[in-house]
């Protein structure tokens, strides 16, 4: 094995979830996508460090204690080992799990506070305003959302959930003080936000308004990082939070480690939290005097299909989307989305929920579904841990399904069968069916051995490049790269393109499908001239499985492994470096193993 400081550091991290209750399938979407890159980086040869955690402060984690009857740390000591369990399940290689509650981080985040405040970028003042508890978020004056049903209740803009206000002597921190700091920044460093519409929306929607200083105290609750010298304030808990990434690496406790791995090279966080890592953070750390993050990539939401369907029966519209009359119509919102008009006349029973929600699941059906967000007020939270169970505690089919089927940066639904059809489409029938039936040749034909040929044909040729466009050389769109060797593989994931790379694997599989239709090896078998022929068919297939595997290593490891092994590669993909994984022709007198089914059909 290299050592690892002569490597180029690669520091990844997810958002640090709330510890408030288990993730969701939404959340595991973020990991999965995290885990990939991770992985990946791994393969092509990058020391890698790869951090997730919990985020256990702030007003929303107090409330579930006191909810739950128990004092807020022992809350987040029930909750937090769930949450390393799951990602354990999934396959998730995580190097560091990091609680806020965590010595080191309380440490780091004084050392962070102080030297923001010694560069005079914190003052004390009044907050007067609204916030909404469910994000931990302040929210401007003229961002409050109404509704006219509720006219004394003010509403978050975000998640719809009901605002309070707040009136408490708080610190602030100068972030409009990092306005011209934070255009120059974005101007700079065009690849930061992505996707770019993501980026767009940032800039358009918080950056050109202007950047106010924003609230980092709090001193009506007790559950926090006491401010230093203050300790009648706790801080903030997205102040507190966003500083993890810090923590992780060594910030305050170890110089030498956070110089090798700060700045992070890749923030994966979802669509709604954008804004603190895009404009806050990198304001932050400038004013902290380190250096913002190179990247940070906001994927969409993942949100269940089944919500709602005719059958249900529309009395159960009400908890999830609401209406307004409106000249006649309908206004209909899910939350505070507008998702369309509805005919009032198309109520037929008059004023019921019944009659009215009929009206809505006919005209709307499908917008109504597809807003549908995952909550548990809503009760619509699919659990990973079930997903998972369908397939044996295999977590690679809800892998592999996430990531083929919904694009990273926008949003997309699950369904357990949608997740069946893709499972038995992909998998079982194009990937299953290549390995048992290569499998069973190498074995009925050649004793199971794979010989490497003399020779290639232009038909074994035509597939070796289908096999390896992937490894194909290509630019560094991010231009950062001193690596020669730089691959379209590479730069999908730099992108975080993961479902370009799996269709681009599948058409791989297609391919050597075809090529058994093609070639006809069981009828080459019969004839003893066909020999060497047939020899070197099952080699391209054997050789070319060998290779989908390691595409496939950072999306379905457990079952990429399995691949590997059966068609006789030796020990695991990891312990070989990617410049020999990646070469065509690495097997040679593979002894190949028809171990389990790796891809049994599934039913539901
Ligand atoms: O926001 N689909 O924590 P969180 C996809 N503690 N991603 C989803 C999702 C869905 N349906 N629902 C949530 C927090 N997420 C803070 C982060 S970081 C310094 C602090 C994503 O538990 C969400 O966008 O509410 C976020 O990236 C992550 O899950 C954790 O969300
Ligand atoms: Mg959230």
């Amino acid at each position: 094995m290299t050592d690892s400081s002569a490597k180029k550091p690669f520091y990844v991290t997810t958002a640090i979830l709330y510890a408030n209750a288990s993730p969701h399938v939404g959340h595991t979407f973020e990991l999965i996508g995290a885990d990939v890159v991770a992985r990946a980086k791994r393969m092509l040869g990058y020391d890698v460090f790869f951090q997730t955690g919990t985020d256990e402060h702030g007003q929303k984690m107090l409330e579930y204690a006191e909810r739950a009857g128990k004092d807020p740390k022992a809350y987040a000591d029930d909750i937090a080992p769930g949450h390393r369990k799951l990602w354990d399940a999934l396959d998730i290689s995580y190097d560091q799990f990091i609680r806020t509650t965590d010595d080191d981080h309380y440490a780091a985040v004084d050392a962070f506070w102080k030297a923001s405040a010694a560069k005079g970028d914190i003052y004390k003042d009044k907050y007067d305003g609204w916030y909404c508890v469910t994000d931990e978020n302040f929210v401007l004056e003229s961002q409050v959302t109404t509704r006219p049903d509720q006219p004394d209740k003010k509403f978050c803009p975000e998640c719809g959930n009901e605002l309070t206000f707040k009136s408490e002597e708080s610190y602030f921190f100068r972030w409009s003080k990092y306005q011209g700091f934070m255009e120059q920044w974005l101007q700079d460093n065009p690849r930061f936000i992505e996707p770019k519409f993501r980026a767009n929306e940032m800039i358009n929607s918080f950056l050109k308004p202007g950047l106010q200083d924003i609230s980092i105290s709090r001193s009506s609750i007790k559950w926090g990082i006491p401010v230093p010298g203050d300790p009648e304030h706790v801080i903030y808990v997205w102040f507190d939070a966003l500083i993890n990434y810090i923590t992780g690496v060594g910030y305050g406790t170890d110089q030498e480690r956070f110089d090798r791995y700060w700045p992070a090279d890749l923030h994966v966080v979802g669509k709604d939290i954008l804004k603190f890592h895009t404009l806050l953070w990198p304001a932050m750390c400038e004013s902290a005097g380190i250096a913002p993050p190179r990247h940070v990539f906001g994927h969409g939401f993942v949100s269940p299909r089944a919500i709602l369907t005719a059958e249900d029966g529309p009395a159960q519209l009400k908890d999830t989307i609401r209406w307004e009359e409106r000249e006649g119509g309908l206004k209909v919102f899910d939350g505070d989305v507008l998702v369309g008009m509805v005919n009032k006349s198309a109520a037929t029973d008059g004023d019921s929920i019944e009659s009215i929600g009929a009206a809505i699941i006919d005209s709307l059906g499908d917008k109504v579904l597809r807003l549908a967000k995952m909550s548990k007020s809503r009760g619509n939270i699919v659990d990973p841990v079930a997903v998972t169970a369908m397939h044996g505690g295999n977590p690679d089919p809800l892998r592999f399904f996430l990531l083929r089927e919904i694009d990273f940066g926008g949003d997309g639904i699950y369904s357990d069968e949608a997740l069946l059809a893709t499972y038995n489409a992909d998998l079982a029938d194009k990937l299953g069916n290549l390995l048992s039936r290569t499998l069973t040749m190498v074995d009925k034909y050649q004793g199971g051995i794979a010989t490497r040929p003399a020779a290639y044909t232009e038909e074994d040729n035509a597939v070796r490049e289908v096999l390896c466009s992937l490894f194909e050389k290509t630019d560094d769109p991010t231009g950062t790269t001193d690596n020669p060797a730089y691959t379209q593989y590479e730069s999908l994931l730099d992108q975080c393109k993961f479902g370009a790379i799996l269709e681009r694997v599948l058409i791989g599989a297609q391919r050597l499908n075809l090529y058994i239709t093609e070639t006809r090896p069981f009828t080459l078998a019969k004839d003893p001239e066909q020999t060497e022929r047939l020899q070197a068919i099952l080699y391209v297939l054997v050789e070319g499985i060998r290779l989908l595997s390691v595409q496939l290593y950072p999306f379905i490891p457990g079952t990429a492994e399995k691949i590997w092994q059966q068609v006789g590669g030796q020990g695991s993909i990891g312990d070989h470096p990617f410049e020999e994984l990646k070469q065509w022709g690495h097997l040679d007198n593979a002894r190949i193993t028809r171990g389990e089914n790796l891809f049994p059909k599934a039913e539901k």
